[in-house]
């Protein structure tokens, strides 16, 4: 049976961790060529070699970017359309939490102007890139091939509901990115060109964990949490394969909550979750 990515050509950012290297393997397993970007070269290749290993039929490079610079990422997109014909998936999700980032009075100035060029800036870039690049695919009807693509930018809980435990440029950088892309896809709708944004709960990722490095600050979290645990990066991957794929062709604009109901919630249950969390896809 065809993948649910088969033919097609998909960059990822910050591939070499978290919601990136599982997307990049669940993208791959769908049937696409993987060009895995991360600032993190040996994290980006050890993913493209469990990847070219595991799924011979697929190809995968790695690339090192910073998606903090733009002539970076436009080198990223050349590097996908060069090697591969063409790009339909954009996932524009690499992204940082400084350990310095806090409220209002706290936050240096350094630290909000790095986490916009890497949070909002790097995803305004992959997006004017990607654009440029999907307007030229080649179709091609026998292999489910089209012009225009999807453009996925991971934004995050956090750009919806306020916390008091604040990391203010991280927030704002991600408020900028749900507005930013509802506006793209507004430009963009009419050309074949879908943009939404992915929008995770709170993970247990190196990005965050690294940060809730005591049970204390990780409790404080987890009750507000309605399934009693933490979101793995391979369920945020499952939901942008959905987004990537032309299931979703209906779809553009889109805030895409994958929080475990923490942005419906009120009151959170008591007890221990039923079900295990799903196992991630770097384990076979
Ligand atoms: N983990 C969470 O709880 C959570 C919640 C909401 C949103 N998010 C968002 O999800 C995205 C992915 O996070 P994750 O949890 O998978 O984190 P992660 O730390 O597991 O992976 C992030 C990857 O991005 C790379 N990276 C960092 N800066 C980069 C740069 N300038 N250029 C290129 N690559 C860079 C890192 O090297 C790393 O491989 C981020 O945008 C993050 O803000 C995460």
């Amino acid at each position: 049976m065809a993948g649910r990515l088969q033919n097609k050509v998909a960059l990822i950012t910050g591939a070499g961790s978290g919601i990136g290297l599982e997307s990049s393997i669940l993208f791959a397993r769908e049937g696409a060529n993987v060009l895995l970007v991360d600032i993190n070269i040996e994290a980006a290749e050890k993913g493209a070699a469990l990847i070219t290993q595991r799924y011979p039929n697929v190809k995968a490079l790695a690339t090192k970017a910073d998606v903090g610079k733009e002539a970076d990422i436009k080198a990223a997109v050349d590097k996908a359309v060069n090697e591969f014909g063409r790009l339909d998936v954009m996932f524009n999700n690499a992204g940082i939490m400084h350990p310095a980032d806090d409220n209002a009075l706290n936050t240096e100035e350094h630290i909000w102007d790095l986490t916009m060029q890497i949070n909002l800036k790097g995803v305004w870039w992959g997006c004017k890139y990607a654009i440029l690049a999907m307007r030229e695919n080649p179709t091609d009807e026998s292999k489910g091939l089209h012009t225009g693509g999807s453009i996925i930018n991971t934004a995050s809980f956090v750009a919806i509901v306020g916390a008091a435990t604040p990391q203010l440029a991280y927030t704002a950088s991600k408020g900028g990115v749900l507005a930013m892309t509802r506006e793209l896809a507004m430009v963009h709708a009419r050309e074949g060109i879908r943009l939404n944004s992915l929008c995770p709960g709170p993970l247990k990722t190196p990005l965050l964990m690294d940060f809730l490095n005591t049970a204390e600050k990780r409790d404080r979290r987890m009750i507000h949490l309605p399934m009693g645990r933490f979101g793995e990066a391979v369920e945020l991957a499952k939901a942008a394969l959905f987004l990537a794929s032309d299931d979703s062709s209906y779809m553009t604009g889109t805030d895409f909550n994958v929080d475990g109901g923490l942005t419906s919630a009120y009151v959170t249950p008591i007890g221990e979750p039923t079900l295990p969390p799903p196992v991630s896809l770097t384990i076979e």
